[in-house]
């Protein structure tokens, strides 16, 4: 009664993940991005990333299964992402995951993208506890959980109405003229600025706000009172005789400051009202230094635990889909028929 060793397959945005994992323990996780082709676009485009899934997959299988040290015919079963993200791309992985397991002759696991997210934190080999708060924020998604039970209650509390995090991070980036992915460039900028120069919305943190959408996020109107505040302060400096230019650390480091209060205010206000005492924290955009800082900071006069996984596990990875199969094998949980497709918007 051995635990299964499972391949993952990761395609649902512009990461080509491929994880090997046996039960709970990582092996392997190997990720081709195609990242610095939709540079030049400013964002990531869903043709570009399919085409270049469908070149990655074959070297990133072999470079996963050679790094965990295995042979592709002692795996239990094969696991896919069915969604949600990008239909195109997230068809290219389904191929060549029922392709996988059709020639291998091994079950296929169709997962949900998010609740691997929640799975990549049984891969840090620490104790893991439920229920817990998730917070996943990265450039595709933004999304409250409550997770009672990873297998079989995983309950989505809120997502963004508009862009996602990262999302805004990226465009705000390009409005002060810095390069993609927008986030690290932000963060740095960051660093020299005051967080309190300008006052930028906080998206509906509002009390009727509060009410009507208590967990739903909304980062589109920050990004255009950043761009009308950028506008109007250029507009004063002309006045002024000036040569206009962006005092970008201050503006970076006031928006960062707004989607860090909305991101932690909610989360911090999930885990009272359901009385979890533990956040775990996963996506890209934990990579930010004063997310991770005021996370910890107020999550730990709230009495609340915080988790952050490694940011490889964070970030899209195959590891993650292949540790939240590997739980559904071990919970008893049938494979998928071959039947399945891609579904962009797959509920959890
Ligand atoms: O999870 P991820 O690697 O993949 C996608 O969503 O595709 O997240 C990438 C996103 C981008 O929007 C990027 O700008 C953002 O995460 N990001 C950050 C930081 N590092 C990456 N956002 C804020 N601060 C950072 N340090
Ligand atoms: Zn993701």
């Amino acid at each position: 009664n051995r635990e299964p060793l499972v391949l993952g397959i990761e395609t649902s945005c512009d990461e080509t993940g491929i994880g090997i994992v046996r039960g709970s323990t990582l092996l392997s996780n190997t990720i081709a991005s195609s990242m610095d082709e939709h540079a030049r676009y400013g964002g990531v485009v869903p043709e570009v990333a399919a085409r270049a899934h469908l070149e990655a997959l074959q070297p990133t299988i072999e470079a996963a299964v050679a790094e965990a040290g295995i042979t592709l015919d002692e795996i239990d079963a094969v696991a896919v992402t069915s969604g949600p993200g990008l239909a195109g791309a997230l068809m290219v992985g389904i191929g060549a995951a029922k392709a996988l397991a059709v020639s291998l002759d091994k079950p296929l696991y169709a997962v949900n993208h998010l609740v691997g997210h929640i799975a990549a934190d049984l891969l840090t080999g620490e104790d893991v506890e439920y229920p817990t708060i998730a917070l996943l924020v990265s450039g595709g998604h933004t999304s409250l959980l409550l997770v009672r039970d990873l297998v079989s209650d995983v309950e989505l509390l809120g997502e963004t109405l508009d862009d996602a995090a990262g999302e805004a991070f990226d465009k705000v980036a390009r409005i002060l003229g810095l390069p993609y992915p927008g986030g690290p460039e932000i963060d740095r900028a960051a660093a020299t600025g005051d967080p309190a120069a300008i006052r930028f919305p906080r998206g509906l943190s509002k009390a009727s706000d509060l009410a009507e959408h208590r967990y739903d996020f909304s980062f589109s109107g920050l990004k255009t009172a950043v761009a009308r505040w950028v506008e109007q302060d250029a507009a004063r400096q002309a006045e002024s005789g000036d040569a206009p230019a962006i005092p970008v650390p201050d503006v970076a480091a006031s928006f960062r400051e707004a989607v860090v209060d909305v991101l932690v205010t909610k989360a911090l206000d999930a885990c009272a009202r359901y009385g979890v005492p533990r956040l775990l924290l996963g996506g890209g955009v934990i990579a930010n230094r004063r997310l991770r800082e005021v996370a910890l900071e107020r999550a730990a006069a709230a009495g609340v635990a915080v988790r952050i996984p490694p940011l490889s596990l964070c970030t899209d990875n195959g590891a993650m889909i292949a540790a939240l199969a590997a739980q559904l094998i071990m919970s008893g949980h049938r494979p998928s028929t071959l039947a399945f497709g891609a579904d962009s918007t797959l509920p959890v």
